[in-house]
């Protein structure tokens, strides 16, 4: 039998409830479709941080690469450990190390969920630059504190990093509806930006077949609100696609069903796969955290293990649930525990 070797970080919070729940109807997934899910838990999060002094050992980069994935929950307890220093630890050295420069987040509204725009009828899948551009973190602070204080901080885009995420864009929006919304906004920004769109340009030559429009970023912010099933693929930078998924998970229906996939297309290396949210410590020991977030990340994860159908099985089973709306946490307008979701989706199946 196939089977898929799985890393789980639950991390803080409610990161751990929906990892859980999320775990189980993957297994069921799994059964249903002949393949194993076998996986080995991770402890580390701020807990881990605030014992040992560190959010995951020296080596942990090295326990993680050999895994087909990366299942994680969410990493954060504001009130304990700083975030610069969760994230910092933990989160962004994954990303980093293992090269994940893909980051792709689905915005529709799953059947039976009302988002706050009168359009329901949109399916964006966002693509954003995961490792450069605006957030690559290259600049520096003189004179601080005095009045001649100056901060800079530099975007840096390379050709290899813009032509790549470009490239991966351009691929999905073939498999998808055959169209591109390449994000720009090179009236203002005319040397990064500029580049931006002659890469576009110089790739959509060789993909005669991906209709490709160009919008600035503002302008496609407002079309997300406006004329969002006009949309289809959208690939953006760093910051623009950081500010756009946002407003993504706002237009689908909140952080409660906003997911995440943080891909290297090349391989060799474990994707990660997670939730939009954090570790929510508002609600965190209730039960009550929606896992339809993160049970989404885990059918992206099965799509890019190659279980195509088991994936698309699993998201039907998501809608028939939400259509039904008899299983819904309080963020959906009901009163079930996480799990009597998850349980509800694993009916479904
Ligand atoms: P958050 O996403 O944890 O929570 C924001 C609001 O949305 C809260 O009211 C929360 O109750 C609600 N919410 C989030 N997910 C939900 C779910 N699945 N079901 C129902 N309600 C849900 O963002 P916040 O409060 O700004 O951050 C809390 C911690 O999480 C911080 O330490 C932050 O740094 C961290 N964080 C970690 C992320 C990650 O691990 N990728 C992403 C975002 C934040
Ligand atoms: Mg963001």
């Amino acid at each position: 039998m196939k089977s898929y070797n799985i890393a789980l970080i639950p991390g803080d919070g409610i990161g751990v409830d929906v990892i859980e729940a999320s775990w189980l109807v993957l297994n069921a997934v799994a059964r249903r479709f002949g393949f194993e899910l076998a996986s080995k838990t991770f402890p580390w999060s701020c807990e881990y941080y605030l014992e040992h002094g560190v959010m995951m050992p020296a080596d942990g980069i090295e326990q993680l690469r050999p895994f087909d994935a990366i299942f994680l929950g969410a990493v954060g307890w504001p009130a304990r450990v700083p975030d610069a220093v969760s994230l910092h630890g933990l989160l962004l050295p994954i990303r980093k190390s293992f090269d994940l420069y893909v980051n792709a987040r689905p915005h529709r509204l799953l059947r039976g969920v009302e988002g706050p725009l009168r359009s329901s009828g949109f399916d964006i899948l966002c693509i954003r630059e995961n490792t450069e551009g605006e957030y690559s973190g290259a600049g520096g602070r003189v004179h601080q504190g005095s009045t001649n204080e100056v901060a800079v901080e530099t975007a840096i885009f390379t050709r290899n990093g813009v032509e790549r995420i470009l490239r991966y864009g351009f691929e999905a929006a073939r498999k998808r509806s055959g169209k591109l919304a390449s994000v720009t906004k090179s009236n203002a920004q005319k040397y990064s930006m500029v580049f931006w769109d002659e890469v576009t340009d110089a790739l959509a030559a060789e993909y005669p077949d991906v209709k490709v429009s160009r919008y600035h970023v503002d302008a496609v912010a407002a079309r997300f609100v406006t004329n969002p099933e006009t949309l289809n693929v959208v690939v953006a930078s760093n910051l623009f696609g950081d500010i756009l998924t946002d407003l993504g998970a706002a237009i689908q229906g909140g952080l409660g069903f906003a997911a995440s996939a943080n891909i290297n297309p090349a391989g060799g290396v474990p994707s990660m796969f997670e939730p939009v949210h954090g570790s929510a410590p508002d609600i965190a020991g209730k039960g009550i955290a929606n896992p339809l977030a993160t049970i989404w990340a885990g059918a992206l994860m099965l799509e890019h293990l190659g279980e195509q159908q088991a994936a698309s099985a699993l998201i039907t089973a998501m809608e028939n649930v939400t259509a039904q709306r008899t299983a819904l946490t309080p963020d959906m307008g009901g009163t079930s525990p996480t799990m009597d979701v998850a349980n509800a989706v694993i009916k479904a199946l």
